[in-house]
């Protein structure tokens, strides 16, 4: 049966890949206390890079997983475009199956393919297929083996087809799906619009990456091969869903719409106003959910590393919640709709429940009194340049403000 809801399609991706001889996995925490290079878990493989480099042997050779990762910083930052772009998030769940020196480009490529078609029942017209310019190889699986037509498979270089975790790491060229919302959802105008362009079109939804693991890049940027090639993918939960679903903008798909909906009813807001405020609406369910998980898996809100991300984002939720009507903390009832959603998934966030709810009053009262304290200090300066006839706020007065509060 085609699955429907986020919590079928992401049981459906873990069964499918099970039957396929995959041990399924569970999701690394979020947090990344080894690693000097990353504070958060930011992909699928993050669990699996020694396991690529040879250096670690685990009893499977093919996994798969539904990784929980964080996006706010380092190679892969999403935050600035969280609230404005309909596909962009924090926190998201990233959907995997990988392989461990066993099957390689063509199994990818025909079990993702599959899994699309098949079980997601997508029609196979609205998908579009990149491959690295040099990757004859993969382009032949696809044109030659699954029988995709050459106008649906298209060639790119580096910048979207060549994927690396961070600067050093396993890394190799990419092949991604492409979902085709139809030319009416064009925003980039180009009459020539296409995938080819790489240029943020609404039209084209990037849905699945499949990364063909090749190399171990050094810090002085020279690659050598792996032992054994292997196979990492990562397709978002929320992008599938979307496709699923039917909802361009992910927010409207049944993984961020109840907490949306909480938001409004808290508010009180008509569907006109839920729509004016919808940057504010965003920014409250991905922070939100964000920063429930974070707490899930012991960050507390604090003054360095993931501590300040945690405390950054809840803050900034705050900020815009306040901008939209709030008056009172709120992030509690939030996250409680994402722990009953998901709390079946991820059963840490139902273990942690109420810790969940205390840390995120305990950080919002904390920061209305300090907003409230910088504004108070706003209006003096403020009327400090009325009197000397200023109009502008010099940089070191701002700076401080800025970093103080
Ligand atoms: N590791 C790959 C990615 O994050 C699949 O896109």
């Amino acid at each position: 049966m085609k699955p429907r809801t986020s919590n079928e399609i992401r049981q459906a991706f873990l069964e499918f890949f099970n039957e396929l001889n995959h041990e399924i996995v569970p999701s690394a925490p979020l947090p990344q206390h080894d690693n000097p290079t990353l504070l958060f878990t930011n992909a699928g493989m993050n669990q699996f890079v020694d396991v690529f480099l040879g250096k670690e042997k685990r009893p499977y050779s093919r996994a798969t997983s539904s990784q929980k990762c964080m996006r706010v910083q380092g190679k892969h930052n999403d935050l600035e475009n969280v609230g404005p772009s309909p596909r962009h998030h924090t926190f998201f769940e990233m959907l995997g199956n990988f392989s461990f020196g066993d099957y390689f480009k063509e199994g990818a490529i025909r079990f993702a393919y599959d899994f699309m078609t098949k079980v997601c029942q997508i029609p196979a017209d609205k998908l579009y297929f990149t491959v690295h310019t040099s990757d004859d190889e993969a382009y032949d699986i696809w044109a030659n083996k699954v029988g995709v037509p050459p106008s649906h498979i298209l060639r790119m270089g580096d910048k979207t087809n060549f994927w690396m975790m961070g600067d050093v790491g396993p890394c190799g060229p990419t092949s991604e799906i492409h979902y085709d919302w139809g030319p009416e959802a064009c925003t980039c105008g180009r009459p020539d619009c296409s995938v080819l362009l790489d240029n943020d079109c609404d039209r084209w939804l990037e849905v699945w990456n499949l990364v063909f693991m090749q190399y171990d890049q050094a810090e002085d940027g020279t690659r050598t091969l792996l032992p054994k090639p292997g196979v990492d993918t990562g397709m978002g939960l929320e992008r599938i869903t979307s496709v699923v679903q039917g909802t361009p903008v992910n927010y409207n798909n049944d993984l961020f719409a109840p907490a949306m909906d909480r938001v409004q009813a808290m508010l009180g807001d008509t569907a006109e106003e839920r729509q004016e405020k919808y940057v504010g609406y965003r920014v409250i369910a991905d922070h939100g959910r964000a920063a429930t998980f974070l707490i899930a898996d012991g960050v507390r809100p604090g003054a360095a590393g993931a501590g300040y991300v945690l405390r950054m984002i809840i803050r900034r939720a705050a900020r815009f919640g306040r901008q939209i009507g709030f008056q009172q903390p709120f992030l509690a009832d939030v996250a409680q709709v994402y722990i009953d959603q998901m709390g079946e998934a991820y059963p840490e966030l139902r273990q942690r429940a109420e810790h969940i709810r205390h840390t995120l009053t305990q950080e919002e009262r904390r920061f209305a009194r300090t907003l409230d304290a910088a504004l108070s200090q706003l209006i003096t300066i403020l009327e400090e340049m009325d009197e000397k006839g200023e109009k502008e706020i010099d940089g070191q007065t701002a700076f401080n403000l800025y970093a103080t509060y």
